[in-house]
């Protein structure tokens, strides 16, 4: 039998953190060896009892370094590599990420917010390096059905628009995964949305935000909800709209346990699920 893969968790008492801990220690092939998170109070604090699971005997520490450098050193001595995965925030996702790879832990990021510069950067180290890792905006096998279908219909039609619609406890807007799903509708090298009429906002960002394509991007924040995403096409006499909605959590874990299996093999900074399935 194949040893578990080891696996560090960072932001383990945040929402995704939280169901990660779970799915890790749910499946047979994994083994949780750190627990990261910075909530005041709980340093030292075992993991799996704060998340009112058993108790895990992994202790939280806001530590990063500490932890990846403690476990790297304990797997490296058993021979074989650990993986991070982190979903923290937008702020310290690049020096994670940079940190991960400096001492040889292999990055599944699911953190969202880094550049295009970052994202470069990033690839250049991991592949300097050669410790593969992925950057996956969004875990969701379902989303990723959804973005295949957009960049099929986006060489049909020559106007769309995408909104994303989140809890109202998110840094970042647009998500990561609309600018993605973006991109993927971009690739034709298409405008989209040619302006019929001269638009003006009487209210600054009525219409949403505009990339150089064309294709505009709107934002919506409210609690109650969880992660959603619309892209909208038109065209004289039709509309065609593809959406997809996140209602649980548990939604991103068979992607997040599948790419934790990949990114031993991996070449260099993998970006988005696309590329693991
Ligand atoms: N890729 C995906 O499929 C996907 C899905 C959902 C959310 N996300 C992204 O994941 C990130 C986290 O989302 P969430 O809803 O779990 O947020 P959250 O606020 O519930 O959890 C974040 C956790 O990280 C901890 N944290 C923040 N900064 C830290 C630091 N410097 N060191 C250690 N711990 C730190 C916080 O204390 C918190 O417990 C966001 O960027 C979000 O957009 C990605």
């Amino acid at each position: 039998m194949t040893a578990p893969i080891p696996v560090v968790v960072a932001g383990a008492l945040g929402r995704m953190g939280a169901e990660v801990i779970r799915a890790v220690t749910g499946a047979a092939d994994c083994t949780l060896v750190g627990a990261i998170d910075n909530t005041p109070g709980k340093e030292g604090v075992d993991v799996g009892l704060e998340l009112g699971l058993e108790e895990l005997t992994v202790a939280v520490t806001a530590d990063f370094e500490g932890c990846l450098c403690a476990v790297s050193q304990s797997v490296r001595d058993a021979g074989k590599a650990a993986v991070l995965v982190d979903f923290t925030h937008p702020s310290v996702v690049y020096e994670h990420t940079r940190a991960a790879i400096a001492y040889g832990v292999h990055p599944v990021i699911g953190t969202t917010g880094l550049t295009p510069q970052q994202l470069q950067d990033l690839s250049v180290f991991s592949a300097k390096a050669s410790i593969g890792g992925a950057v996956i905006p969004n875990f969701s096998v379902g989303m990723v059905l959804l973005q295949q279908a957009a960049a099929a219909a986006a060489r049909f039609y020559d106007h769309a628009e995408l909104t994303e619609l989140h809890h109202n406890r998110k840094a970042d807007a647009p998500s990561g995964t609309c600018i993605k799903t973006a991109e993927l509708m971009e690739e034709l090298g298409k405008s989209f949305n040619q302006a019929e009429v001269d638009e003006h906002e009487s209210l600054e960002g009525s219409r949403g935000g505009r990339r150089d394509s064309g294709l505009r991007l709107h934002s919506l924040r409210l609690p109650g909800l969880v992660a959603h995403q619309e892209v909208m096409f038109g065209a004289p006499g039709e509309t065609y709209t593809l959406r997809h909605d996140t209602i649980d959590r548990a939604a991103y874990m068979p992607g997040v346990l599948l790419t934790i299996r990949k990114v031993h093999s991996l070449e260099g900074l993998v970006y988005g699920l696309e590329r693991l399935i």
